[in-house]
C-alpha cells in the first residue's frame, strides 16, 4: 500500500461527516489501495461527539483507514494534508436564506484559509461544501495568498445530480442515459441548471423533452429549490446526498472526469461565459491530472443568458458583502 494522503474533513461531528468521513475512510474517494489519514477540524464544544465518531470508525476496520487525528485548532489540524473538504458551517434552517449565512459562516472561512496557506501540503486542493459554499471558497481562497488560486473549487455536484435525476424521471431513462449536465452560478435558488445543452441518450434534452413550460416552471424550481423542500421535510438539511456529491467532486478532481461527460463545479472564473473574473462560480468543468478545466464554446441562448447572468449578480452581491465585513 502506497503513502496515506491526508485528508482534512471540518465540521467533522456534523450530520453531513456522518456520512462522509465513513466512505471516506472506506476508499469511496481514493479507491480500495490508496490509504487515507483522516485529520478532523471541530469547535471545542463538539470534540466530545467527534471522539464517538471516530470509535465507530475504529470499530468499521477499514483497510484503508490508516490513521485519525482530531482537533480544534485549523493550524494543527491542517499540518500537511494534501485535501481539505470544508463542510463546517451553521446550516440554514426552515425560512432562511443563504444570504443570511453570510456573515455567520464567512469568519469561519478567513481563519481556515489563513490556516491552509501556513501549514497544507504543496499539492492542497480544497473544496468548500459549507453554505454559502461559493462565497466561503472565494473568502479561504482570498484569505490563502500562497495557494494558486484554482486549488479552491465550491460544491455544485449536489445540484448537477439532482438535475440529473430530475431530467432522467421526466424523459422515462435511467440516470446513466443523461449527459452534459451543467449548473451554473451560485449554489442557491438562483443557479441555472441547463438542460438545452444537456443530452439525454445522445439527443438534445430540450429538444427530445420539447416543453418549456416543464423547464421553466417545474425543472429548474425544483432542482434549485431541493435543499429547502429537504430541509421542510426532513427538518434538517440534506446530509448523505450532499457527502455523496462532496465526495464525487474530489474524486473527480483527483482522478478525473467521466470520458465522454462533464461534470457541475464552481471554480474560480477565468471570464468564461462573461462571467466576470475571480468569483467563484459553477460552470460545465472536466478535469484531468489533477486539474479542471471550463468547457468551452457551449451555446448559451437568451433564456440561459438571463439565467446565469441573475446568478452571477447574486454572487457579486456575496462579494461585495464580505469585501464590506473585512473578510476579503
Ligand atoms: P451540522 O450543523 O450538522 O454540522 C456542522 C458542523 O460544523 C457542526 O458539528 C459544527 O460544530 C461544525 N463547525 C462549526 N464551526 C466550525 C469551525 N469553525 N470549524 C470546524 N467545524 C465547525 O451541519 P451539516 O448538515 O453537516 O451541514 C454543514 C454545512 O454544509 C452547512 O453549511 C450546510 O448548509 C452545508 N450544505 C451544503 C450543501 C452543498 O450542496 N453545497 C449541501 C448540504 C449542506
Ligand atoms: C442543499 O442544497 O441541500 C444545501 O445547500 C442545504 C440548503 O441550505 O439548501
Amino acid at each position: 500500500m502506497s503513502t496515506p494522503v491526508k485528508v482534512a474533513v471540518t465540521g467533522a461531528a456534523g450530520q453531513i461527516c456522518y456520512s462522509l468521513l465513513f466512505r471516506l475512510a472506506s476508499g469511496a474517494l481514493l479507491g480500495p489501495d490508496q490509504p487515507v489519514e483522516l485529520r478532523l477540524l471541530e469547535i471545542t464544544p463538539a470534540l466530545k461527539a467527534l471522539e464517538g465518531v471516530v470509535m465507530e470508525l475504529d470499530d468499521c476496520a477499514f483497510p484503508t483507514l490508516a490513521k485519525v487525528e482530531i482537533g480544534d485548532d485549523p493550524n494543527k489540524v491542517f499540518d500537511g494534508v494534501n485535501l481539505a473538504m470544508l463542510v463546517g458551517a451553521r446550516p440554514r434552517t426552515a425560512g432562511m436564506e443563504r444570504g443570511d449565512l453570510l456573515s455567520a459562516n464567512g469568519a469561519i472561512f478567513t481563519a481556515q484559509g489563513k490556516a491552509l496557506n501556513a501549514v497544507a501540503a504543496d499539492d492542497i486542493k480544497v473544496l468548500v461544501t459549507g453554505n454559502p459554499a461559493n462565497t466561503n471558497a472565494l473568502i479561504a481562497m482570498k484569505n490563502a495568498p500562497d495557494i494558486p488560486t484554482e486549488r479552491f473549487n465550491a460544491l455544485t455536484r449536489l445540484d448537477h445530480n439532482r438535475a440529473i435525476s430530475q431530467l432522467a424521471a421526466k424523459a422515462g431513462v435511467p440516470v446513466t442515459a443523461v449527459k452534459q449536465m451543467t449548473i451554473w452560478g451560485n449554489h442557491s435558488a438562483t443557479q441555472y441548471p441547463d438542460v438545452f445543452n444537456a443530452e439525454v441518450n445522445g439527443q438534445n434534452a430540450a429538444a427530445l423533452i420539447d416543453d418549456q413550460a416543464w423547464i421553466e416552471n417545474d425543472f429548474i424550481p425544483t432542482v434549485a429549490k431541493r435543499g429547502a423542500a429537504i430541509i421542510a421535510a426532513r427538518g434538517s438539511s440534506s446530509a448523505a446526498s450532499a457527502a455523496n456529491a462532496t465526495i464525487e467532486h474530489m474524486r473527480d478532481w483527483v482522478l478525473g472526469s467521466p470520458a465522454g461527460d462533464w461534470i457541475s463545479a464552481a471554480v474560480p472564473s477565468d471570464g468564461s461565459y462573461g462571467v466576470p473574473e475571480g468569483i467563484i462560480s459553477s460552470f460545465p468543468v472536466i478535469t484531468s491530472g489533477g486539474t479542471w478545466t471550463i468547457v468551452q464554446d457551449l451555446d448559451v441562448n437568451d433564456f440561459s443568458r438571463a439565467r446565469i447572468d441573475a446568478s452571477v449578480a447574486e454572487l457579486q452581491d456575496e462579494a461585495a458583502a464580505v469585501t464590506e465585513l473585512g473578510l476579503i
